[in-house]
Parts: C-alpha cells; sequence; structure tokens
C-alpha cells in the first residue's frame, strides 16, 4: 500500500529520521580499523534507545542485529559478527530507527584508513548516484525517473547497478510500496504525490551487478564476482516543488 502522509505523520517522519542520521555520524566519528562488524553494532543499539527510539532492523523478519554491516564485497544485509574491519575497508552501515510508530532509514559507506583510489570513487559516485536522482524530483515526477538517474551515472563510470534489491516507500512500516528499483525508463511508472516518504538507495559494483543472495545465513547479499560494492540510502520527503531529504 502506498501512503500518503499527513502533517502530524510528516513531524513524526522528521523525528524518526534525525536520530537515524545522528546516529550514523556518532557512528562514523567511531568507526575505526581493528573493530569488529558487532561492535558497531552495539554502537548503533546503544545510540539509538539512549534517543527513546527503537532499532527497527533488530527482529525485522528475523533479523539478529540493530544495523546491517556490510564490508567490501557485501553489498547489504550483512550481520555483525566477529569480522574485524580492515584498514582499507569500505564499510556500509545501513540502519532504521522507530518512534512514535514511524520508522528512518538511510545508509552511509565510510572510508577505513587508506583506502584505494577506486575504492573511494566507488563511494563518491554512489553518493552522486543519489543526488542525481533527487535532481527535479517533485509532486509528479514519474517514479522510475529515479533508477533512470542512478543507473545513468554509475553505468557513465562502468559501474554496476545491483537489480535484486530495490528502495522503497517508509512510514508505519519500515518497508512500504512502491519499490524504488536503481534502475528503468525516464517518464515512466507511477506519478509521485507530496507528503510521500520514500528510501532511495542506490547499491552500486565495482564490477558485476549480479549478487549471491543469502549466503547460508539467509540475509548477507554479495557481488557474484566478490569485487567490492557501496552503498547510500536517505528517507526523501516527496514536496510540491522538490523533495525534503529527512536523514541529513
Ligand atoms: N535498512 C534496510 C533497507 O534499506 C533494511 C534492512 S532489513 C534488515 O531497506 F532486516 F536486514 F535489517
Ligand atoms: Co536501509
Ligand atoms: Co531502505
Amino acid at each position: 500500500m502506498i501512503t500518503v502522509k499527513t502533517p502530524k505523520e510528516i513531524e513524526f517522519m522528521r523525528e524518526s529520521c534525525r536520530i537515524v542520521k545522528e546516529t550514523l555520524d556518532f557512528v562514523g566519528s567511531r568507526i575505526h580499523a581493528g573493530m569488529t562488524t558487532k561492535e558497531v553494532d552495539d554502537l548503533v543499539y546503544k545510540y539509538i534507545i539512549s534517543c527513546g527510539a527503537y532499532p527497527s532492523e533488530l527482529g525485522f523478519e528475523g533479523y539478529p542485529a540493530s544495523s546491517c554491516v556490510s564490508v567490501n564485497e557485501v553489498v547489504v544485509h550483512g550481520i555483525p559478527g566477529d569480522r574485524v574491519i580492515l584498514d582499507g575497508d569500505i564499510v556500509s552501515v545501513d540502519i532504521t530507527a522507530e518512534k512514535n510508530g514511524f520508522h528512518g532509514d538511510a545508509a552511509r559507506t565510510f572510508l577505513i584508513g587508506n583506502v584505494s583510489e577506486e575504492r573511494k570513487k566507488l563511494v563518491k559516485v554512489t553518493e552522486e548516484c543519489f543526488f542525481k536522482a533527487i535532481e527535479g524530483l517533485r509532486a509528479g515526477s514519474h517514479l522510475y525517473d529515479i533508477g533512470y538517474a542512478v543507473q545513468t551515472h554509475a553505468e557513465s563510470h562502468g559501474y554496476g547497478v545491483v537489480r535484486a534489491l530495490t528502495g522503497h516507500g517508509i512510514g508505519r512500516s519500515m518497508h512500504e510500496d512502491p519499490g524504488v528499483p536503481n534502475y528503468g525508463k525516464r517518464g515512466t511508472g507511477m506519478r509521485l504525490k507530496a507528503g510521500m516518504t520514500i528510501c532511495i538507495e542506490p547499491m552500486i559494483t565495482l564490477g558485476t551487478y549480479r549478487v549471491l543472495m543469502d549466503n547460508n545465513d539467509g540475509w548477507t547479499v554479495t557481488t557474484a564476482d566478490g569485487k567490492c560494492a557501496a552503498h547510500y540510502e536517505n528517507t526523501v520527503l516527496i514536496t510540491e516543488d522538490g523533495v525534503e531529504i529527512l536523514t541529513l
């Protein structure tokens, strides 16, 4: 179901999203080589709880942690555990927080220490894909204009655009309709409405766009060729004359 939020609901979305943003800033200030991904998850859990919110990935369809911590070849849904983060890694941290019944959702890919130019550029272009996607986006825009913009920018650099996972609507549920693919044809798909809140989340790879879906634990998504992937996500509100990024 696609939902259009009332002004009161948008205020709740703003608060949940602000907590997500602050948590990611906090993680970014602490994450370093030598930490395990579980230690990153502990930071996320404690910070979100201290804000009076709930880390709503925890228990979502049985997911066992408060964050997805995805290192290098892990695209998304890396389960925090004893993997040690190393100098030169790129680590995506994807979190959600629920407060007053509404969810916020965002992800950043952090550079750990001395990262190669090739990986740095991947992370930069992945962020740029998000900003290209929101350029000119507003009520009345077509849904697949988003994917068109992401795909055009990523492929112009020779990168892969993951197809198997998409962005999504968000609100009282973490995942609402519509799905928001990172590929597509300009001028197609439904028209967006003011008051819709959606997550735009490019997942971009150095090599193939093909991924392996569950890697024995039911969650971890990796690139099929083992090359690095980056992920960047924000929750955005569609307005009459543009978008408001709620997690920035
Ligand atoms: N935050 C993820 C997204 O962007 C969802 C993760 S679900 C989990 O949609 F269960 F893996 F945490
Ligand atoms: Co997310
Ligand atoms: Co999301």
